[in-house]
């Protein structure tokens, strides 16, 4: 008898199609679901603050300029990963990243963690002309960031967009914005934010501080 019933849906492509459709969803709505309810769930951790207003600008200089296309952002909790980089990425890191950075090209190393490996003079020349330290390299330069001014005007409306969006910025915050990108270059603000990458799970958690 119920061999009949498979007989009967093999038989007609369009029923075994549209039966196929129902238990593939099925299936995915039972992975999907759980990662939807839990992304609510993740919250940042306690003294780490949303991105100084540098840091925030700098960041955007990064995804402006297409870093990620070269660099992930994304430690993986295998061993040879964390050997090289440093220990794994976790959700509540990238909270206050939108969007995130995770990536998952890797032309060049994994910057996750990359805050505070290298000088603030290293981060420039390598920026400037990445040969003129590490001869082999093939990462374009950017000598342009460091003429670049900020363009602060606009840090203030962004900073009110993320706490739209749950960024716990205060009034405070955003007022005191613009003066702290006075006199600043893009080079600056990419420097300080590739400086605090991974360091006391970011954003703004100062250097030093212990989780
Ligand atoms: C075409 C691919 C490519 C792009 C685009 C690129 N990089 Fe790189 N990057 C590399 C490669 C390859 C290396 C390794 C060699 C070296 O250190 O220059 C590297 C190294 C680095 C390092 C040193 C990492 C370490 O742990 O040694 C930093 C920091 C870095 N890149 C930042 C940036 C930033 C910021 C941008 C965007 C402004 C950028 N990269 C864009 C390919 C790229």
């Amino acid at each position: 008898m119920a061999y009949r019933h498979f007989e009967f849906i093999e038989k007609h492509a369009w029923l075994l199609g549209i039966l196929t459709a129902v238990m593939v969803s099925i299936g995915g709505l039972a992975e999907i679901t759980p990662l939807f309810i839990m992304a609510q769930e993740v919250k940042p951790p306690e003294h780490v603050r949303p991105y100084d207003p540098l840091r925030l600008a700098g960041r955007d200089i990064y995804v402006r300029e297409g870093c990620y296309l070269c660099h992930s952002q994304m430690i993986r909790a295998l061993r040879f990963e964390t050997q090289r980089y440093g220990s794994f990425s976790t959700a509540d890191e990238s909270v206050y990243d939108r969007p995130f950075q995770w990536g998952s090209k890797r032309t060049g190393p994994d910057l996750a963690r990359a805050g505070g490996k290298y000088s603030d003079e290293w981060q420039h020349a390598h920026l400037m002309d990445p040969r003129s330290v590490v001869p082999e390299s093939n990462m374009p330069g950017y000598p342009w960031l460091a003429r670049a001014p900020i363009d602060a005007d606009d840090i203030a409306a962004r900073m009110r967009v993320l706490r739209r969006l749950g960024d716990p910025y205060t009034d405070a915050d955003i007022a005191s914005a613009a003066a702290a990108l006075e006199g600043k270059t893009e080079m600056d603000a990419l420097i300080a934010y590739l400086q605090g990458l991974g360091i006391a799970n970011e954003p703004q958690a100062t250097a030093g501080e212990t989780p």
